[in-house]
């Protein structure tokens, strides 16, 4: 049967999120719990209260995701769910509520990772051309996976300190500004201009890896000395300048290993990939080349079960099915 219906959750981080996918490209519901204004507060995550939200909203977006894909739980054949990597007490509540599904319902439980499912995300959009190349820009993670076939997964090059977003929220957090930092700091880019020449990690010839924390070093140092001979600034000219920095790497490293690793396509995948100067960017630079360029629709960029879904089918088809011994693993490697 290639039009399985599968049943998923993610709970990784401050979303408590269920879907319903039928054959691993059709998206029949996506409900997202955000906890992003709970968070703000207190200017980042905060573990122990993600995962209290995550036990009071599974059931709701379960019951939630059901009705909007309008079946029942009698139709869905398998129960997903993200195990990682992620805050472990948020995975838990997810992982326990997949494995309760399973059981009581006697269908297969199926392991999800998480940056598989950002990748994933993009199949609910187009179908993957192979090999291709999947830059994945998160809070949590920037790497750049080469996939030769669905759910295999290598990596050519990963962030040595900082992620992008997690760089994004940093500066942001420097700049008093709301968290996420990312989509604040994408507005107030568009208003400003890149007059601070802030550095570009390219690290060593050839390599593919990225660093952002000396970057994000140098936005404070500057913020710190303007504010020390009270000049004047524009947190806009902070904020474009920060972006071109970031944009620049991430769009030259991709082309460089995409054009090296002769890939078909260039699929963009995490919550970075919301941001509108990456988005124009990686279209200007892929416009004349032969590799067609992905980018998921902003609904489905930021964390959401739809893609853990997506990711799921293709262990479903594999008969790669987990037991009731499934666990949450914070440091899950893909
Ligand atoms: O994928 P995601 O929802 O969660 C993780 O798995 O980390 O990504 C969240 C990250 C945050 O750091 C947020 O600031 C960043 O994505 N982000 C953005 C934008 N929208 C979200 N960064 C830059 N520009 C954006 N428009
Ligand atoms: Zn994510």
């Amino acid at each position: 049967d290639t039009n399985e219906m599968i049943l998923a959750l993610e709970t990784s981080c401050d979303e408590t999120a269920a879907a319903v996918v039928k054959g691993g490209t059709e998206l029949l519901s996506n409900v997202v719990a955000t906890q992003m204004d709970i968070h703000e507060k207190f200017g980042g995550v905060v573990p122990e209260i993600a995962s209290r939200h995550h036990i009071e909203q599974i059931t709701i977006v379960v019951e939630q995701a059901l009705d909007e894909a309008k079946i029942s739980m009698e139709d869905i054949d398998a129960v997903a769910v993200t195990e990682g990597p992620g805050l472990v007490g948020a995975l838990l509540i997810g992982v326990n509520a997949a494995k309760t599904i399973a059981f009581a319902h006697d269908i297969p439980l199926i392991g999800v990772h998480h940056i598989a499912g950002h990748i994933y995300a993009n199949r609910l959009e187009k179908d993957f051309k192979f090999p291709l190349l999947s830059l994945v820009v998160s809070g949590g993670h920037t790497e750049l996976i080469y996939m030769r076939e669905h759910g295999h997964y290598k990596l050519i090059g990963e962030t040595r300190d900082d992620a992008a977003g997690e760089a994004y929220d940093k500066v942001a957090k420097a700049l008093k500004l709301p968290y996420p930092g990312g989509p604040v700091l994408d507005r107030l880019a568009h208003e400003g201009h890149d007059l601070y020449d802030f550095p570009r990690a390219w690290l060593e010839n050839g390599s593919y890896d990225f660093s952002f924390s000396g970057l994000k070093t140098a936005v404070i140092n500057k913020l710190n000395q303007l504010q020390q001979k009270q000049e004047s600034y524009r947190v806009e000219d902070i904020a474009a300048s920060f972006q071109a920095s970031v944009v620049d790497v991430l769009v030259e490293k991709t082309y460089q290993a995409a054009e090296e690793l002769n890939v078909e396509q260039l699929i963009v995948a995490g919550g970075v990939s919301a941001n509108k100067g990456l988005r124009t960017a990686l279209e200007g630079k892929f416009e004349e080349s032969q590799i067609d360029l992905m980018i998921p629709p902003l609904s489905l960029c930021t964390d959401n079960a739809a893609m853990i879904g997506a990711a799921a089918s293709i262990e479903f088809r594999r008969g790669n099915y987990k037991d009731l011994t499934l666990n949450a693993n914070p440091s899950l490697i893909l």
